[in-house]
């Protein structure tokens, strides 16, 4: 038995908020911004919309295109860190307003690696017997996390949401393998300090902007491009793969310089990597589904390939999956 992708689904926001549009915002120029990261423009939600109703649209997209009805899912986990509420599970909203009501549901916490976590727990349960179809979905608007004064974070991020179905079905095509780390002494390079138990919510920490992403750039750069390189080679040793055997690499969208660094490393072509955050920037845990619908319906996906995606977020946390289309 393996978990076999049998639908996949996007939602991105329709607001384009454009690098001339930042030049407004804060002191850069779209020159500087595509030169350091790639980022041409992203998307941003409607006031009017949470995270639930960008992965409820993704979520039923993916069922669409599998032809499955919500009661027919057993499970619904999501990776977010910018969910309606920091309780409960916004995966919870979603499987309501899906209506898919014999499934469990819950968020999984792993920043930009979030989807790669979900998919892992996911398949775990598949492979369990815990169920039969399970949807895995990685959704955030990260525009209400983001301080859009700052400059050195405020261009790098946008919102997203994308979702897979899973099926356990007989057959050698599927989840092949799922590798995941985390390295917790590097949280302060990358997280955002307010509102929870280490520093709740107060006025004081509102003026201090403690509820906005902290990050130290240059310092996740290099621990991001080490460690994305690591955990593919990882899920191709495994499998007994080498990088000539991927079809297409689906790499978490951060910015272009870490994905050129990471698929030279690894030795991959241009034309065997997958990139969009020229349009989307950092979605954090969407970048991944999004990145597999578009690719799915590009047609760059076909039956057998060998399909290899990684991750790197903040905790740090870092992932791949090994996946046999
Ligand atoms: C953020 C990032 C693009 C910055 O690029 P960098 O080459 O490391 O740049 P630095 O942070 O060293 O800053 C260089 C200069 O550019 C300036 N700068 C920062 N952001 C700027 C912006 N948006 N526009 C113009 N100048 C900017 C800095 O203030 C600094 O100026 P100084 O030299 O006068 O102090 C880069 O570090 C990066 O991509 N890091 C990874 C971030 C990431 O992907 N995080 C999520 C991982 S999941």
């Amino acid at each position: 038995m393996k978990s076999r992708i049998i639908g996949t689904g996007s939602y991105l926001p329709e607001h384009i908020r454009t690098n001339y549009d930042l030049e407004k915002m804060v002191d850069t120029s779209h020159d500087w911004i595509v030169a350091r990261t790639g980022i041409e423009e992203r998307r941003i939600a409607a006031d009017s919309q949470c995270t639930s109703d960008l992965a409820t649209i993704a979520a039923q997209r993916a069922l669409d295109m599998a032809g499955v009805a919500a009661d027919d899912i057993d499970l619904i986990i999501m990776g977010t860190i910018t969910g309606d509420y920091p309780w409960p599970a916004t995966a919870c909203v979603v499987q309501a307003n899906l209506g898919a009501n014999k499934a469990f549901a819950y968020d999984v916490s792993a920043a930009c690696s979030g989807f790669l976590f979900a998919l892992s727990s996911a398949n775990d349960f598949l492979m369990s017997g815990r169920g039969k179809r399970a949807l895995v979905i990685g959704a955030e608007i990260f525009s209400r996390a983001i301080d859009w004064t700052d400059r050195n974070t405020c261009v790098l991020f946008g919102d997203g949401a994308g979702a897979v179905l899973l099926e356990a079905q007989e057959g050698d095509s599927g989840v092949l393998s799922c590798h995941l780390h985390s390295d917790g002494k590097y949280l302060e390079l990358l997280y955002q300090p307010g509102f929870g138990s280490r520093n709740p919510a107060s006025i004081e920490g509102i003026e201090a902007k403690l509820p906005f992403l902290k990050m130290q750039g240059n310092e996740v750069f290099k621990v991001a491009v080490r460690s994305l390189t690591q955990v593919s080679k990882e899920a191709l040793t495994a499998n007994g793969y080498t990088s000539a055997d991927v079809a297409q690499f689906i790499p978490h969208q951060a910015n272009l310089r870490i994905l050129e660094a990471t698929t030279k490393r690894l030795g991959l072509t241009k034309e065997q990597s997958f990139i969009n955050v020229h349009k989307y920037g950092n979605t954090s845990g969407a970048t991944i589904p999004i990145a597999l619908d578009e690719a799915y319906h590009q047609g760059l996906l076909k039956e057998g390939d060998l399909i290899l995606s990684a991750a790197f977020g903040g905790g740090f946390t870092w992932a791949s999956t090994l996946i046999r289309w």
